[in-house]
């Protein structure tokens, strides 16, 4: 028997409890959330054309460097027409998704210095090359001038295709072709994709980290993130190599470069929009140490600092400060409000210690209220991560980001992990988190039923040490299912479809079940975590009223459990239950079957003096009682 006692209210729950972590891999950004559906519309990946195919005389297709001109944005391609035309097809991210009867937004930053007459005859593809939709759009400008026009598409497409057929006389410049779908995430221009946007809306995420990851590190630093040069004119971003960009097997993306179109003003806004606190994570003077680890030399790492200082100015600042005035300047009057800022991700060793210090003390400074996100790095078992967790306590950092890349078994393990941890010391963000189920080689089998219930084990654990851990994500978040370099991850797309995992199930239902407070739930005097193959936790939401129970079954055997609750008649009569289960552990969800291992909900009714519940076997439930 089980006892819960909700009359007895112990740690809180914040309400930045369950997080999501963006990072730009997999084409999670580019060729993913950021709806651009041209891939290297401005010329700058290494290969100028890259992303380009030229149908007819090629030699009319010219790549120019103008780098003093326009360091941020140095090539453009100078064309010259003809009367049948010079064909431009661009083949979008692993094909570009079209939809019929919807809009799609065309666009060109173009010229014509010396006079002429071209026409942009503009056609949306099928796979087969059929046009299914046509528009025509006529650059007449001696300068440099945007140019836009929508095209209606009359089929569908997963793998489309643009193409800009240059026709006419005389020879023009083009940069920044681009095109998106009209109907965006609330229809913004440089968009977001609705429905992925969608799918996080839909966790009533407490937090969004972005942008990574390694990312945020850079193979080297001149590839580290730079949240400055990712806002404003979307044509002055300037376009880097991804540090995802790999050339092997069946993960091979030599195309993944950064165009930054989803930047840190898209990021601010897109947090806003899905309520949850913004938490970005900057560079601390070093590239990333699985790479060339690359140091600043920390009597040069000033810049690095300002940029962390800047950005909470750009953030929280009002019109009398430089950065605020740019975020007005953007659109955005209100303030972003940030609470907290990561410093560093999986960085390791005193270079990072002494980096992290000097950015502490000024942040501190000037910022006292803003909290800063330490990582304690990827090995929690390792003395790496000992060191740099005795060194950051004894630094009194404020918030350790701790990150577990491990088997089911790890997880199911660990679910005590925190219940022995220092309550004085800082808090703890379970940053990156996901189980990886061995020998599974089918990167979109990975996101099982069993991996699922592993992390769900351990989230009680994180729950039930909610005075200790206040945050927590897993990772990493998006992938497309043609372009991914990790899995497993927590929603997969291709061009027009999407899923969510079994693990994104989990956190889903964590987030919109978390409660405000803990409340005892025991087993002979013990916390619930694995005896018999069951993890369990309780809250309470002070607000409803509500009783909140997770039950997880990781075994193969069906289990009742009866659940003596405290005042048990001061509840109405029924159970509101959401399962997520499946017969088989190693179940997946997939783009043909979305749905396979997905939440049901059921009522029980209350008939004695406990609440008996069926934990069928591979299942995990919300048990939501109500006060009468
Ligand atoms: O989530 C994938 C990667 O895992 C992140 O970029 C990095 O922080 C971690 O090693």
């Amino acid at each position: 028997v089980y006892t819960i006692d909700p009359t007895q209210l112990k740690a809180t729950v914040q309400p930045t409890m369950y997080g999501v972590f963006f990072e730009d891999i997999n084409m999670g950004a580019d060729g993913g959330l950021y709806a651009e559906l041209v891939k290297n519309r401005s010329f700058e990946f290494d290969r100028n054309l890259m992303g380009w195919t030229i149908k007819g005389d090629s030699s009319a297709v010219k790549v120019i460097d103008r780098k003093t001109e326009r360091p941020d944005n140095p090539h453009y391609i100078k064309v010259a027409a003809s009367t049948q035309g010079i064909m431009l097809v661009n083949e979008g991210f692993r094909g570009m998704g079209i939809r019929k009867g919807e809009a799609y937004n065309f666009s060109v930053i173009a010229r014509q210095p010396a006079g002429g007459n071209v026409t942009l005859q503009l056609q949306l593809l099928d796979e087969s090359g059929k046009v299914i939709g046509t528009a025509s759009v006529q650059p007449k400008s001696a300068e440099w001038r945007k140019f836009k026009v929508s095209i209606p598409a009359s089929a569908q497409a997963a793998k489309g295709s643009l193409a800009v057929v240059v026709q006419g006389k005389g020879t023009i410049d083009l940069d920044m072709i681009s095109l998106f779908p009209q109907r965006t995430w609330k229809n913004r221009e440089n968009g977001l994709r609705a429905d992925l946007v969608q799918m996080l809306a839909d966790m009533k995420p407490g937090f969004i980290r972005f942008p990574g990851g390694c990312i945020v590190e850079g193979r080297y630093l001149v590839n580290r993130y730079q949240w400055k040069k990712t806002v404003g004119d979307v044509d002055k971003r300037e376009t880097i190599i991804n540090r995802w960009n790999t050339e092997f097997k069946h993960r091979s993306t030599p195309d993944y470069f950064q165009s930054f179109g989803l930047g840190f003003m898209e990021y601010f806004m897109l947090a806003e929009d899905i309520g949850a606190e913004p938490l970005p994570i900057l560079n601390c003077g070093m590239a990333c140490q699985f790479n060339s680890g690359e140091l600043v030399p920390v009597d040069q790492i000033d810049p690095y600092v300002q940029d962390a200082l800047d950005l909470i100015e750009f953030a929280n600042g009002d019109a009398s400060t430089k950065w605020g005035k740019l975020r007005i300047s953007l659109g955005h009057p209100a303030k972003f409000n940030l609470k907290m800022l990561g410093v560093g991700n999986e960085n390791w060793g005193p270079n990072y210690v002494e980096r992290w210090t000097l950015f502490r003390d000024a942040i501190k400074k000037k910022y006292p209220q803003v909290k800063i996100v330490t990582s304690t790095g990827t090995d929690p078992d390792g003395a790496r991560f000992d060191t740099l967790n005795t060194a950051f306590r004894k630094l009194n950092a404020d918030i350790l980001d701790e990150h577990y890349y491990r088997p089911p078994q790890w997880f199911r393990d660990n679910a005590k992990r925190y219940d022995s941890y220092d309550r004085n010391g800082p808090k703890i963000f379970a940053g990156e988190y996901a189980a990886h189920v061995p020998g599974v080689d089918d990167a979109l089998k990975k996101n099982n039923l069993e991996a699922a219930l592993a992390e769900a084990a351990f989230m009680t654990g994180l729950e039930r040490n909610a005075d200790v851990v206040n945050m927590a994500s897993y990772a990493p978040l998006f992938a497309h299912v043609d372009a991914w370099q990790w899995a497993p991850d927590l929603i997969w797309f291709d061009n027009l479809k999407h899923y969510g995992t079994p693990n994104y199930y989990v956190q889903k239902l964590y987030s919109l079940n978390k409660g405000t407070n803990v409340v005892p739930m025991l087993l002979n005097g013990q916390p619930i975590a694995g005896q018999a193959g069951i993890y369990a936790n309780a809250t309470v939401n002070n607000k409803s009223g509500e009783l909140l129970i997770k039950l997880v079954n990781v075994s193969g055997n069906s289990q009742n459990a009866d659940l003596n609750i405290k005042d048990l008649n001061k509840y109405q009569k029924t159970a509101w239950v959401t399962t997520l289960k499946n017969a088989k552990p190693n179940a997946v969800n997939s783009l043909a079957e979305p749905q396979l291992v997905s939440p049901v909900d059921s009522q029980v009714s209350i008939t004695g003096d406990k609440l008996a519940i069926a934990a069928e076997p591979y299942s995990f439930k919300v048990i939501k009682l109500k006060l009468k």
